[in-house]
């Protein structure tokens, strides 16, 4: 049995909720929340107990803390967690900067104990579909790819957030890094267009260049709702030599749930968290089997974008050569 808590009590938690309780091995101990009333109406919701964070690390049962909080308390919360001897579930964006997510693996590492980054997009069923068509060949030689989410982001709600790029294309890159491996080659461009007050970019449009040649796109744009016949809103396109994957959100656009963004309510989306936690807790927490995704593909995915931001309306192309952990962390003095 791996012992689980939940920080945090927003949507997300409850996607988290609702996917750990389709695991065969997570038993859901409890939920914590920086506010003691929200986390006994949680507590209340998903009949388990209330836990302040600190008093839930002392708890010799909690194998594994999924931090679902506010972006700007993964790092602490993460750190605490890890010091404590805790597995760490952490979501996007681990943290807010490479420093901190180096030091939140470096600790994982000094305290044997594993951080898995939230990359649930990897895990939406047709997605590890088209993984395996791809490393069969089934298209032939890639060429090109699209990735693309086009959905409102109201400003208010954006001021919670941290910008296109790190709020949303954080997923479509290590998407594509899953699917495509590493570009050699990155560039971009950003802008703001509709936001008044929030200063971080609402347009993100990166490129990327691979070692045989091929290119991707990835388009975020929080401009409007793609809700077109032929709709962007959530879409993954790649053209082999001898065919083409089409994965469009809409195709399976019917699953009804009170969110407040478009994306959350396509039928692969909530299949994307059940499958990613029967996989850290069922298949690499109980049946220590391989990861399929690890801390550092988030380190890279954070210097992808420090890279993509630094070059964005620069009219820059960057080569890409992704750092190694050992080099970052001779490079924050974190040793
Ligand atoms: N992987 C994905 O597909 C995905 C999708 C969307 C968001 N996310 C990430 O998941 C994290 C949580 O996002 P979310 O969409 O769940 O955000 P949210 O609904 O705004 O909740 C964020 C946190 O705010 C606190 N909160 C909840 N209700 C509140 C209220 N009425 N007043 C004040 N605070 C309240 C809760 O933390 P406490 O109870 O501890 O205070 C909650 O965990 C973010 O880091 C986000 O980037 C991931």
């Amino acid at each position: 049995m791996i012992g689980v808590v939940i920080s945090g009590t927003g949507d997300v938690s409850n996607k988290h909720y609702k996917a750990i309780t389709s695991t065969t091995h997570g038993k859901l101990l409890g939920v914590c929340s920086r506010d003691a009333k929200r986390a006994e109406e949680a507590a209340k919701k998903w009949h388990t107990k209330a836990y302040g964070f600190d008093e839930m690390l002392k708890d010799p049962e909690v194998d594994l803390v999924v931090i679902c909080s506010s972006d700007d308390e993964h790092y602490r919360q993460s750190i605490k967690a890890l010091e404590a001897g805790k597995n760490v579930i952490v979501e996007k964006p681990p943290a807010l900067n490479l420093r901190e997510l180096v030091h939140m693996v470096k600790l994982s590492k000094d305290k044997k104990v594993q951080l898995f980054p939230v990359h649930n997009y990897i895990f939406r069923p047709r997605i590890l579909q088209v993984k395996q068509m791809l490393d069969k060949g089934e298209i032939g030689e890639v060429t090109y790819a699209f990735f693309s989410l086009i959905q409102r982001m109201p400003e208010e709600r954006a001021k919670r957030y941290h910008g296109a790029f790190l709020t949303q294309a954080y997923h479509q890159i290590y998407l594509s890094n899953f699917l495509l491996g590493l570009p050699e080659e990155i560039t971009a461009m950003s802008s703001i267009i509709t936001y008044k007050e929030v200063k971080m970019e609402e347009l993100a449009v990166s490129m990327f260049k691979y070692k045989n040649g091929a290119v991707a796109n990835i388009v975020i744009n929080w401009c409007l709702n793609d809700l077109s016949t032929h709709s962007w809103l959530w879409l993954e396109k790649i053209l082999g030599t001898k065919g083409v994957i089409t994965v469009s959100a809409l195709d399976d656009y019917s699953y009804h749930e009170d969110i407040p963004y478009l994306a959350a309510i396509v039928l692969g989306y909530p299949y994307s968290f059940i499958n990613y936690q029967k996989h850290v807790i069922d298949d690499v927490l109980a049946e220590k089997k391989k990861p399929l995704i690890s801390a550092y593909d988030a380190v890279i995915v954070l210097d992808m974008i420090d890279k993509l931001k630094n070059c964005a309306n620069k009219g820059k192309v960057i080569k890409y050569k992704p750092p190694s952990l050992e080099e970052l962390i001779k490079q924050y003095k974190l040793g």
